[in-house]
């Protein structure tokens, strides 16, 4: 069976196709992230060539050595997607490298930024292995128009809409303006993702995590959903005369299950 035709590549391709007719994959705007499972990697490993030259990452990630990773390729258009869209790499060298093992030459410019994530999700043991990352416009707004802190900026979005308290519990982190796909955007993404469900970039999109591109999606969905009303709210004009306090939120991530990250 080719790469093509397995589940895993078949539910990024659904889920980077929403992102796309929803408007945020601009070009070649967006990558994805996939730390694939020992079954994962079992029924692609007949595709994979292992001989191809490896390459240096700028940040090491020695926790993911021996780790299948798929992702997209950068400059790949989400609007206009096939095969050569997509590689797999093994990281190598201790953590030091990857090599490409299956697909195009060039994985995503922010490889590092998910690599690192996913070595702390590795840590953790949180079950989290999947990164999207979009462009969401009403987003990219309030990173004009609201303080880059992580508490009030989470708080905003948390408040938007009842189901933000269950979706992200942990909350979302906000880095400041960095070059896209710079290691520097990567340490500070990788340094908040711990502690949050996604990391907000000002000026430039969404990083969200979860333990499927599924999973990762509906969270990258829920921030934008809530960002789109947040600004909605702000544009009105209006003082809000009703919100929900804090224990309401509090209340409603218990009813499922969940704890409101307390930004301690
Ligand atoms: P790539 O095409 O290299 O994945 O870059 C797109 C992007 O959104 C950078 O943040
Ligand atoms: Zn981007």
């Amino acid at each position: 069976m080719g790469i093509t035709e397995l589940g895993f590549y078949r539910e990024v391709v659904k889920f980077i196709s929403i992102g796309a007719a929803f408007g945020w994959h601009e070009r070649n705007a967006g990558n994805i992230s996939l730390w694939l499972l020992p079954e994962e990697v079992a029924s692609a490993s007949p595709c994979f060539d292992e001989t191809r030259p490896p390459r240096k990452l700028a940040r090491a990630v020695p926790e993911m050595d021996g780790e299948y990773v798929f992702t997209t390729a950068t400059g790949s258009y989400f609007t206009d997607m096939d095969e050569t869209s997509f590689c797999i790499c093994r990281v190598c060298g201790g953590g030091s490298g990857y090599r490409v093992v299956w697909g195009a030459e060039k994985p995503t410019s922010e490889l590092c930024g998910h690599l690192l994530s996913l070595a702390a999700f590795k840590r953790a043991g949180d079950g989290r292995r999947a990164v999207y990352h979009c462009h969401p416009a009403d987003l990219v707004v309030l990173t004009n128009v609201l303080p880059l802190e992580d508490k009030s900026f989470t708080t905003a979005l948390w408040s938007a809409l009842t189901e933000c308290p269950f979706v992200f519990p942990r909350g979302v982190g906000v880095v400041p303006f960095r070059i896209p796909g710079s290691p520097e955007l990567a340490d500070a993404t990788a340094e908040l993702i711990p502690e949050r469900d996604a990391v907000i970039w000002a000026f430039h999109g969404l990083f969200a995590s979860g333990t499927s591109i599924k999973d990762a999606f509906g969270v990258a969905h829920t921030v934008a959903k809530a960002a789109e009303i947040r600004l909605k709210i702000i544009s009105s004009g209006r003082e809000p005369l009703n919100a929900p306090s804090l224990e309401e939120l509090e209340q409603t991530a218990g009813y499922f299950g969940k704890k409101l990250n307390t930004f301690d």
